[in-house]
């Protein structure tokens, strides 16, 4: 696992841009893990700002997300397909139809899943798969005491994510959705690059648990000291609360450059 730790969450954004723009460049049919959240904003408008400038194409990449509420209409603007196209493939010019988020219309929730899990295979699957943390440490829409080894299925927020989340919902918990399908921990892990970013100091406890903590379904984060390739970029704030902070600094100011994220 790799910590970088830069000084604001706009650094966060252009270090994380950079390196799937190389990915795209080197492959321009990519295959990328979308998350949604404020987290990975930055690195959308990185990516969108290439895109504009004339020096990147992501029309050829294929995203999937992680995850999506169960029970908004979907074009309610807070449902994470509208989401994702508003604040990054609109931009980016990453068409409808290569933006794959799971289903959740209709009553076969359970074979929507295994067909999500199907088309990521079947796309060769994901090359980078961005993530943000919550608060409680969740992955996707992982929450404390999900299966380390999970697939995407559906789950049910904690009290903790529905108050998180309300201020996306008019700050009305009650309008927030219970139920969400997500991929799973276990999805995710497959993924052969895994970036997660954080940035502020209400992340810095799930940040310090996730990187610092044991490996624990209670703080689903932590499943990323499984991962051979797991990089932790964070802001200062995000950061403050690790004990290693120093050799994390050091570490990432001697790397030779070649060797990138
Ligand atoms: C939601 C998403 C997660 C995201 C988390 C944190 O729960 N399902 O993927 O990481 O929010 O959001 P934010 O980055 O806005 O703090």
């Amino acid at each position: 696992m790799e910590i970088v730790v830069l000084a604001d969450h706009v650094s966060v954004g252009e270090l994380v841009g950079s390196t799937i723009a190389d990915l795209v460049q080197n492959d321009p049919a990519t295959v990328l893990g979308l998350a949604t959240g404020s987290s990975p904003l930055p690195v959308y408008q990185d990516l969108i700002d290439r895109v504009e400038r004339g020096g990147l194409d992501l029309s050829g990449a294929t995203a999937f997300t992680l995850d999506e509420y169960v029970g908004l209409p979907p074009s309610h603007p807070e449902a994470y397909r509208s989401f994702i196209r508003r604040v990054f493939t609109l931009a980016a010019g990453i068409s409808d139809d290569r933006l794959k988020t799971p289903e959740v219309a209709g009553s076969d929730i359970v074979g929507s899943c295994a067909r999500y899990e199907q088309a990521i295979r079947s796309a060769g699957g994901v090359a980078l798969q961005l993530l943000g943390i919550g608060s409680d440490g969740h992955i996707g829409f992982n929450e404390p005491t999900s299966s380390l080894g999970s697939r995407t299925r559906m789950k049910t927020l904690t009290d903790q994510t529905l108050a998180d989340n309300a201020r996306f919902f008019d700050d009305d918990i009650d309008q927030v959705p219970n139920h969400v399908v997500t991929q799973g921990i276990g999805t995710i892990l497959e993924a052969r690059h895994v970036v997660l970013v954080a940035a502020g100091q209400s992340k810095a406890d799930a940040v310090a648990a996730a990187v610092e903590g044991p490996l624990t379904a209670m703080v689903p984060a932590s499943a990323l000291q499984l991962h051979p390739h797991a990089t932790i970029v964070l802001d200062d704030a995000a950061a403050s609360k690790l004990t290693l902070l120093d050799y994390y600094r050091s570490a990432y100011a001697r790397k030779p450059e070649w060797q990138g994220i």
